[in-house]
C-alpha cells in the first residue's frame, strides 16, 4: 500500500517536543442535508453517553471479494472452498499506519487501549465518549431529531469532520449522519378469525406440478403451515441429520423476543415431533431474552416458528441484538445506540462457527443509510458469505416504496433535501453480498402486492444479464427517473409471504410479510446444507451466484412467478414476469430439485 504523508503529517512530525501531538485542522468528512421528515428539537445533553464506532478503511477489500466470488461460483475450480475465519481477517485488517495514526488521535484525547473495543480484523474501533468529547473529536454539534410522523427522537449530527491527516485513515464515524428507519417485514397481522375463511377440510387438493405429489393441500391458499411448505416446496419426506454440523439462524432487534412457550404450541400444532426441543439463545451486547408470554414478538416468533419448525432436528440459534435506533431522550438510556446490523456483524464474525444459514427480518429505508456505512455493513456479510455462511433478508414490504403515509398522495420522496420522487429500496437487501427474498401469496402462487423489489443505488455485476432481459421487455421510458436501473435489482428469490398461521402470546394469529418469506427461504437452504455436509461437502455460503446461475441452467429450481405487481409509491409497480422480475426474483424454491443440483452430479456444473 502506498504510504501518503500530507503536508500536515510532516509538519507535526517536524515538531520534535516531548508537547503533546497537536492534530491537523479538522476537514469535512461527512455531511448531509436536513433528512426528510425529521426536526433539530434541541442541543443534545453533554454528558449522554454514546459509542463511537469507527471504521478502518480495508485496503484489501478487493481481494476478499475476488476470493468471494471464486469460492461462490458453481463454475469456478474453487467453489465451495470456502476461508477460515483468520484467513478472512487478514483480508481485511487495515494498514498499521491506520491503526497508529486512529490510536494516535485517540490518545490525544485520553482514551487508551483499555477504553477501546476492537472487531478482530482490528477494521472497527468502539469507544464511549459522552457528547461533550464526541463534540469535540469530530468538530461538530449533536442534536436531539425528532421525527415528525412517528415521535421517535435520535442523537445524531449532520455534518462531522475530521483533522485531515486522518481522512485516509478512517472509512467513516458513526453515530453521525445514520437516521436510521429500522423495522421488522411483517406489514399484515390479524387474529385468524379475521383470515378469508379456509377451505372445507375436503376441499381437493389443489393440482401443482411441482410440489410434492403434484399437489397441494387446499387449506394452504389462504392458511400457510409447515406442512404447507414442505408441499408446495417438494420437501416432503426429507429428514434432515441435524448431527452433521449444520445449523440454522435467526436475528432479532428491536426488542424483539422469540417466546419458547408460543414455539412449543407451534410445534404441538404443526411439528409434534419437535415438540420440547427448543433454540440456542444469544445476546448481542446485553440484548434480551424476556420469556414473558406478553412479551413475545410476532416478528421474533414468526421467524422462529417457521425456521425452526422447517428444519427440526438442524439445531437453531437465536440472536437477540440489544438497541433500538429511535432514541427516547425521556427514559434514561445510559448509551445511544448505533446501527445494529454491525453490533450483530462483530459479534458474529469473532465465532468460529456460524450458523451456516441466517435470516433477518429488519430493514432500513436505503436513503436513510449512508453509502459509507451501507458499503461497510455489506462488507461484513461478504466476509461472512466467504466463511461459507447464506445471508437471506425480507426484501421489504412496501413494493417499490412505502411512500408517504398521506393516501392522497402517497409519494416517495428523495432524501437529498430536494424532495424528488423516486422509489424506495431497502437495505440491507440491497447489499449484493446477501440474498434478498420477496414474496408470494396464496396457491398457485402470484406475487404478493407488498413484494418489496426494484433497483438499488449499490451495485450488484452478477445479476446483470437477467436485469437487462427484463428491462428490454419493459416498454422504453417506464418509471424513467423513478430507479436507477444499473443497481442491484431486487429481490433475487420469493417465497410465501402471507397467511402464516403461527402462535404469539398463547394466541393463534395469522400474520404475513416479506418476514415470513425470508426465514421460509433460509430454512430451505438449510436443509441443502444439510444434504450437502451430510455427504462431506461444503455449505453454500454466498448464494447469488449459484442462484443465478441455476436460474439460467435449470430453470426447474424455481417456480417461476408471472402474476402480480408490486405497487408504491403511488404507482403500480413492477409486473412478475416470465424469468426474473423485480417483484419475485428467480421465483420460489423446488427443493427437491435444487437438491439434486447441489448435492448430486450436477454439483460440478
Ligand atoms: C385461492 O384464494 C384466492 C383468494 O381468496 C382465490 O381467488 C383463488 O381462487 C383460490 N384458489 C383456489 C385454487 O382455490
Ligand atoms: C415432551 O415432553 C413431555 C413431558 O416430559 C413428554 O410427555 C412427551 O413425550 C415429549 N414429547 C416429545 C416429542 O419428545
Ligand atoms: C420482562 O417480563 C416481566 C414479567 O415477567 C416484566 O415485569 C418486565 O417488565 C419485563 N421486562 C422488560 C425489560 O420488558
Ligand atoms: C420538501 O418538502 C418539505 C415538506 O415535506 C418542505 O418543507 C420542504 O421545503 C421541501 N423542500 C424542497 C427543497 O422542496
Ligand atoms: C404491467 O402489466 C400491465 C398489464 O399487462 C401493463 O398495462 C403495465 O404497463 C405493466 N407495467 C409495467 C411497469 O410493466
Amino acid at each position: 500500500m502506498r504510504t501518503l504523508i500530507t503536508w500536515c503529517a510532516l509538519a507535526l512530525a517536524a515538531v520534535v517536543s516531548a508537547a503533546p501531538a497537536k492534530e491537523c485542522a479538522h476537514k469535512v468528512k461527512e455531511s448531509i442535508p436536513p433528512p426528510r421528515l425529521w426536526v433539530k428539537e434541541r442541543p443534545a445533553p453533554k454528558d449522554l453517553t454514546i459509542e463511537l464506532r469507527i471504521a478502518l478503511p480495508q485496503p484489501n477489500f478487493f481481494e476478499l471479494e475476488r476470493h468471494l466470488y471464486e469460492v461462490s461460483d458453481p463454475f469456478h475450480e474453487r467453489y465451495g472452498q470456502h476461508l477460515s475465519k483468520e484467513e478472512v481477517e487478514a483480508l481485511v485488517t487495515p494498514h498499521p499506519e491506520s491503526i497508529h495514526s486512529v490510536n494516535e488521535w485517540l490518545a490525544s484525547h485520553g482514551l487508551t487501549e483499555s477504553a477501546l473495543t476492537r472487531s478482530p480484523a482490528n477494521d472497527w474501533v468502539r469507544v464511549k465518549v459522552p457528547i461533550s468529547l464526541a463534540e469535540k473529536m469530530l468538530d461538530t454539534e449533536y442534536h436531539v431529531w425528532r421525527h415528525t410522523k412517528d415521535d421517535n427522537y435520535i442523537v445524531r449530527t449532520t455534518s462531522y469532520s475530521l483533522p485531515e491527516n486522518l481522512h485516509e485513515h478512517i472509512d467513516l464515524v458513526q453515530p453521525t449522519t445514520l437516521f436510521s428507519t429500522l423495522r421488522g417485514m411483517d406489514t399484515t397481522f390479524r387474529f385468524s378469525q379475521d383470515t378469508p375463511a379456509p377451505l372445507s377440510a375436503d376441499a381437493p387438493p389443489i393440482n401443482i406440478p411441482s410440489a410434492s405429489g403434484g399437489k397441494v393441500d387446499a387449506s394452504c391458499n389462504t392458511t400457510i403451515t409447515i406442512s404447507c411448505i414442505q408441499q408446495l416446496y417438494n420437501a416432503v419426506g426429507f429428514k434432515p441429520s441435524g448431527k452433521n454440523g449444520n445449523q440454522i439462524g435467526i436475528t432479532g432487534y428491536l426488542e424483539q423476543f422469540a417466546n419458547i412457550a408460543d414455539l412449543q404450541s407451534f410445534y404441538a400444532d404443526q411439528r409434534p415431533d419437535a415438540l420440547n426441543s427448543s433454540f440456542k439463545f444469544i445476546s448481542v451486547k446485553g440484548g434480551l431474552n424476556n420469556q414473558s408470554i406478553e412479551e413475545a414478538g410476532a416478528e421474533a416468533n414468526l421467524d422462529v416458528q417457521f425456521a425452526f419448525g422447517l428444519t427440526h432436528p438442524i439445531p437453531g440459534t437465536f440472536y437477540s441484538t440489544a438497541g433500538r435506533p429511535p432514541f427516547k431522550p425521556d427514559v434514561l438510556t445510559p448509551t445511544n445506540t448505533n446501527e445494529p446490523y454491525t453490533d450483530w456483524l462483530d459479534f458474529v464474525l469473532s465465532h468460529p462457527n456460524p450458523p451456516q444459514s441466517i435470516s433477518t427480518s429488519y430493514a432500513d429505508d436505503e436513503q436513510t443509510v449512508p453509502e459509507s456505512f451501507a458499503k461497510r455493513a455489506c462488507n461484513g456479510f461478504a466476509q461472512l458469505g466467504a466463511r461459507g455462511v447464506s445471508l437471506m433478508f425480507s426484501s421489504g414490504d412496501g413494493g417499490v416504496g412505502d411512500g408517504d403515509s398521506d393516501p392522497a398522495t402517497q409519494q416517495c420522496f428523495t432524501n437529498d433535501g430536494r424532495n424528488k420522487t423516486q422509489f424506495v429500496p431497502l437495505f440491507p437487501p440491497a447489499c449484493p453480498f446477501v440474498t434478498s427474498v420477496g414474496g408470494t401469496v396464496h396457491v398457485p402462487e402470484t406475487a404478493v402486492f407488498f413484494s418489496g423489489g426494484g433497483f438499488s443505488n449499490l451495485v450488484g455485476v452478477y445479476i446483470l444479464s437477467f436485469v437487462s432481459q427484463f428491462l428490454n421487455k419493459l416498454p422504453k421510458g417506464t418509471y424513467a427517473g423513478l430507479f436507477n436501473p444499473k443497481g442491484r435489482a431486487i429481490p433475487d428469490v420469493a417465497a410465501q409471504a402471507d397467511f402464516f398461521r403461527i402462535f404469539l402470546s398463547g394466541r393463534i394469529i395469522s400474520i404475513g410479510g416479506t418476514s415470513a418469506a425470508s426465514p421460509t427461504f433460509a430454512g430451505i437452504v438449510a436443509l441443502l446444507n444439510d444434504a450437502r455436509l451430510s455427504k462431506k461437502l461444503p455449505s453454500l455460503g454466498f448464494l447469488n451466484p449459484l442462484l443465478y446461475a441455476i436460474g439460467a441452467n435449470f430453470p426447474k429450481g424455481f417456480n417461476d412467478i408471472t402474476i402480480g405487481n408490486n405497487p408504491g409509491c403511488g404507482t403500480p409497480g413492477f409486473n412478475a414476469t416470465k424469468g426474473w422480475d423485480p417483484v419475485t426474483g428467480l421465483g420460489t424454491p423446488n427443493f427437491g430439485v435444487l437438491k439434486d443440483i447441489v448435492t448430486g452430479p450436477l454439483a460440478r456444473f
